[in-house]
């Protein structure tokens, strides 16, 4: 019989040492051997009724009763978020745009809505836009509209008192709408969520607006030499005929190997690279490349016909995020989207349905070929309450990874699925349970294994949601992300684990494969669950170091300003 985990004390730091063997003589928590292996128990949940209860409700991630994002700013010593909020219920319809402020991106009030709908051109909805600081003092958004025809188009807010601090009051100039879907190729069903403004080398602002274009998937490209008058350029800033629409552009500069934000209504350094990301399939992905000033137009680096190949901001459940600059510490940050996994009418029982990720720093690794990411470092001001952990995994020998199949990338999640935690590797697979229940009936994997393509070492990450719960209806995929290691020269991989009672939020490899995941274990709603290592891989891997903090919850949204 498996011996029974005890709770772990209450330990702010928690440090220890843990060989992880191969196969049979690893972590055991099922035929009794000694439970050293136990790093971290979640802290008890209250013990509540309904199985939609509240021990589901995130304690530090972003979250009104229901959203999805529009453009966060920082203005005049404030951070605003701008998200997509149905005021009458936590299913989507009647689409406002809630407003909430913060000073330090993880404590928020709540302000009354900024935009609802009362003109012609957004009787139909507010839906996403973007915020733009127009010579480093004047706010405006301009947000798609969905017009009395329901055609979708262009509108601008600007604040009502740029002196009040909190920028509550915003007004619509007459002028709206201020881009209508027409000309060539245009559908007005399919033309929205304009980008933040940036300046071209002519000094005129631009912004992008996701569209099909033809039939295809296109960044349609907007210059305006006073942010109100717009015309269309002759081609987009980049479209793609390996998709039909992109829905949430977002266009930024980034300096390879440097953790610092660019903006982009300022000059843009040599040497630096620009990004576009795009939401489909349920995912946000990207293109790293340069702006060809000259074209007016974005070129990637690699162009990759089948989209399933192209690069993710996050491999698990994160849609329609956006970025923007922080001027206050010189960073970039984007926030994403992730909806609820269970039944709409647990939705409707919780009243409640959406949450952020958690703000993350966005930058480029050195070699210029993928984004990295990490939670902001404010958020470690709650160490203390839900789970924050960091653990290095050391490994002996990088001898056995197993060959590498490139058809994987193709389908990394039916790769998770198929070569799941109890398939044992060369490499791997090791890494974290999580969201455990007493018996193991329900858990959570966030694992590794390590492959060998000719000179280089592919790593996958897997957020396994197979058995996460035991409550019927849920979507629990086996989500799965590659990222290309540097194994001989790092010879350990990181993984930071966000764990908020039904959020699971991944950085693997210091933040190049991210996967963000909700669970919903019943063990969370019936009391304590466990956090455990493993590794089911016939190579050792050590455990130096494990850092589990326990979170305090944040003041989101419970204050109305
Ligand atoms: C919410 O419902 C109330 C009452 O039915 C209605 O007056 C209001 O317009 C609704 N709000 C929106 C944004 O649809
Ligand atoms: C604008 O806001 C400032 C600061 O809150 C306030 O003092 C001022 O009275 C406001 N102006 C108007 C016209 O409301
Ligand atoms: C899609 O674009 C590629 C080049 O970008 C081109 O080679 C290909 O023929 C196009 N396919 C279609 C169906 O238009
Ligand atoms: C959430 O997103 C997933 C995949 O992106 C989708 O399958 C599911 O239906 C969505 N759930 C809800 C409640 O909207
Ligand atoms: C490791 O493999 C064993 C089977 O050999 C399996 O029972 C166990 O569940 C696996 N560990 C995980 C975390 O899946």
């Amino acid at each position: 019989m498996a011996p029974m985990p005890q709770p772990w004390p209450h330990w702010p730091f928690l440090f220890l040492f843990l060989v992880l063997f191969s196969c049979e003589s690893n972590l055991h928590y099922r035929n009794g051997v000694e439970a050293t292996q136990r790093v971290f128990l979640y802290p008890q949940s209250p013990k509540v009724s309904s199985i939609v209860s509240k021990a589901y409700r995130t304690g530090y991630h972003f979250q009104p009763p229901k959203n999805w994002i529009n453009g966060p700013m920082y203005y005049n010593g404030i951070y605003h978020e701008f998200y997509q909020y149905n005021p009458n219920g936590s299913i989507w319809g009647n689409i406002v745009w809630g407003h909430s402020i913060s000073t330090d991106l993880i404590n928020w009030i709540r302000l009354e809505a900024a935009i609802e709908g009362d003109i012609p051109s957004d009787i139909n909805g507010c839906w996403t836009g973007s915020a733009t600081i127009l010579n480093g003092d004047q706010p405006v958004i301009i947000y798609t509209g969905a017009d009395t025809n329901k055609r979708q188009v262009q509108n601008i807010v600007l604040p009502k008192n740029k002196s009040d601090p909190y920028l509550r009051e915003w007004t619509k100039p007459k002028k709206n709408p201020l881009i209508e879907p027409v000309g060539p190729g245009l559908n007005s069903d399919n033309f929205r969520d304009p980008t933040t403004g940036w300046i071209g080398p002519d000094g005129l602002w631009r912004i992008a607006i996701g569209a099909g274009l033809n039939g295809h998937s296109a960044a349609l490209l907007y210059k305006s030499k006073d942010f109100m008058q717009w015309t269309r350029v002759d081609h987009p800033l980049y479209s793609s005929n390996a998709s039909d629409m992109w829905e949430c552009p977002d266009f930024f500069a980034v300096l390879p190997g440097k953790n610092i934000g660019l903006d982009l209504a300022a000059a843009i350094p040599n040497g630096a690279k620009h990004v576009l990301k795009m939401s489909l399939d349920h995912c946000d992905k990207y293109m790293i490349g340069f702006y060809d000033l000259k074209g007016d137009m974005f070129v990637p680096d690699t162009i990759l016909d089948d989209r399933r190949l192209w690069l993710r901001i996050d491999y698990g459940n994160y849609y329609a995020s956006k970025s923007f600059y922080d001027s206050k510490k010189g960073r970039r940050i984007i926030w994403g989207w992730t909806n609820e996994t269970d039944s709409t009418s647990d939705d409707v029982a919780k009243g409640w349905a959406g949450i952020h990720a958690i703000p993350r720093t966005i930058w480029l690794d050195g070699d210029g070929k993928r984004l990295l990411q990490w939670p902001i470092e404010e958020v470690e001001s709650l160490r203390r309450n839900e789970a924050d952990v960091e653990i290095d995994f050391e490994l002996a020998s990088i001898d056995a990874a197993d060959p590498f199949d490139p058809s994987w990338l193709l389908d990394t999640e039916k790769h998770c699925r198929e070569a799941d935690a109890s398939v044992h590797g060369g490499l791997g697979p090791f890494g974290l349970i999580v969201l455990a229940s007493d018996n193991m009936d329900e858990h959570t994997t966030v694992h590794f294994r390590v492959y060998k393509s000719e000179q280089k070492y592919m790593v996958l990450m897997c957020s396994d949601l197979t058995r996460s719960s035991l409550r019927e209806g849920l979507y629990t995929p086996a989500y799965g992300g590659f990222f290309e290691y540097d194994l001989e020269k790092e010879k350990k991989i990181s993984l930071r684990t966000l764990i908020d009672r039904s959020a699971v939020e991944s950085f693997g490899g210091g933040g190049r494969v991210c996967i963000m995941a909700r669970v919903y274990p019943a063990a969370i709603v019936d009391g304590a669950t466990h956090m455990y290592a493993f590794n089911n891989g016939s190579s050792t891997v050590k455990v130096q170091q494990v850092k589990a903090w326990s979170m305090r919850r944040a003041q989101v949204n419970n204050k109305k300003g």
